[in-house]
């Protein structure tokens, strides 16, 4: 059977006419199986950084709707991919909880550090909605100039990793700051962890109102904390925002991307409610699929830096995923961003690759 570039067809859903990325995440198997990449708009194309170019600080640039609709729209248009990530930061929850938040070049999102409970004073809900508004109206946007094949993916980033940034004030080599509050004051780190779920509710309900047809929980940071911590500040959390998303939006797929989680995945996957995890870069591909593919969908997890070397390698490591993981419900992604020395014709030969893979 002939089919049109850049669709699927689904094992379990050949006559619906649902999006492949949602069928997926739904438990259909897909051949091909669809494909989107987290950070897929971004400083590898030179699209990206014309539009960039034109904001005054990147905070600015996630919060105006032109240009933040342009750059999503971006990575859809070269390389149709199934799905389309809003494009925004997971910095945006700090910032709309009324804590300084900017961006410095070369070094990252930058923050103005709460260390204490007492430090937590002057974060609050209140402002919440105002100051994230500019990001609904984004979404509502993009949603607007979707084709009818191509999903919508909202995001924010989990309690746990949002909290890294906000105790340490940036990136981290040891997370010594953070883990220092949540292992010496549990109680009052918590109060931070519990804010920062209420805040990510909230955010997330908002996206789904504007259009969201999925959601992604990045929990970059997990993997810094040993398996007992990881289940209270990691797990725990997710699986609260998971289910009170799930009361009202039940129909909502959630993708939970706890990296680093190594053996503990297998307990994201069973006990967090969500639909999918998305896998890093270093699970074994038969343990993830004999261990967490039975449970839910998976997503990944192709190691980004495949994107810089190209060619036979690329072609070898891509094959890999795709016959461990493409004959169950399955979402082909990275296992991590893309970087900026990743080649745009080499995101080209992988998307050709997915679409021509067949079991
Ligand atoms: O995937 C997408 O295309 C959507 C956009 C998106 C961005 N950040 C844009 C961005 C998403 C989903 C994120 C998530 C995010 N942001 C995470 C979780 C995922 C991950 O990568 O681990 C984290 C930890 C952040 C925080 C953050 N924002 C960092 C550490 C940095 C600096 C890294 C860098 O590449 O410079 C940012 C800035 C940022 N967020 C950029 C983009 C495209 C680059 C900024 C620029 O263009 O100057």
């Amino acid at each position: 059977m002939n089919q049109p570039p850049g669709s699927s067809n689904c094992a379990s859903f050949q006559s619906s006419a649902e999006k492949p990325f949602l069928k997926a995440l739904a438990g259909g198997t897909c051949s091909p199986p669809p494909i989107w990449l987290m950070r897929q708009a971004g400083r590898y194309l030179p699209e990206y950084k014309a539009t960039r170019a034109k904001a005054r600080s990147f905070l600015d640039f996630c919060l105006t709707p032109e240009l933040a609709i342009e750059a999503t729209l971006q990575p859809i248009r070269r390389f149709g991919f199934d799905a389309a990530i809003l494009f925004s930061d997971i910095m945006i929850v700090p910032h709309a909880l009324g804590q300084k938040v900017w961006f410095e070049e070369g070094r990252g999102p930058c923050l103005e550090p709460v260390r204490s409970t007492q430090d937590m004073r002057d974060l609050s809900l209140e402002s919440f909605q105002d100051v994230a508004a500019p990001v609904y109206e984004i979404a509502r946007g993009i949603k607007a100039q979707l084709d009818p094949q191509t999903a919508f993916i909202g995001f924010a980033g989990a309690p746990w990793t949002v909290a890294c940034y906000m105790v340490e004030g940036s990136g981290s080599r040891d997370y010594a700051k953070v883990k220092g509050w949540a292992y010496g004051d549990p109680e009052g780190f918590q109060a931070l962890i519990d804010l920062v779920t209420e805040a990510t509710v909230v955010y997330l309900e908002a996206q789904i109102a504007a259009g969201a047809e999925a959601l992604q929980l990045f929990d970059s940071w997990a993997g810094a904390l040993p398996p007992a911590e990881m289940r209270r500040w990691c797990l725990l959390p997710a699986r609260r925002i998971v289910e009170r998303l799930k009361e009202r939006h039940p129909d909502v797929p959630v993708i939970l991307f706890p990296r680093g989680a190594g053996l503990t995945y297998r307990d994201f996957a069973f006990e967090s409610g969500a639909d999918a995890v998305s896998l890093d870069s270093t699970l074994p591909l038969a343990w993830a699929r004999d261990e967490l593919q039975s449970r839910v969908a998976v997503q990944g997890n192709l190691d980004p830096i495949y994107l810089v070397a190209g060619g036979e390698a690329l072609k070898r490591a891509t094959l890999e995923v795709l016959e461990a993981l493409a004959g169950g419900p399955f979402v082909f992604n990275l296992g991590s961003g893309i970087v900026p020395a990743a080649r745009p014709e080499y995101v080209a030969q992988l998307v050709e690759l997915v679409r021509g893979w067949r079991p």
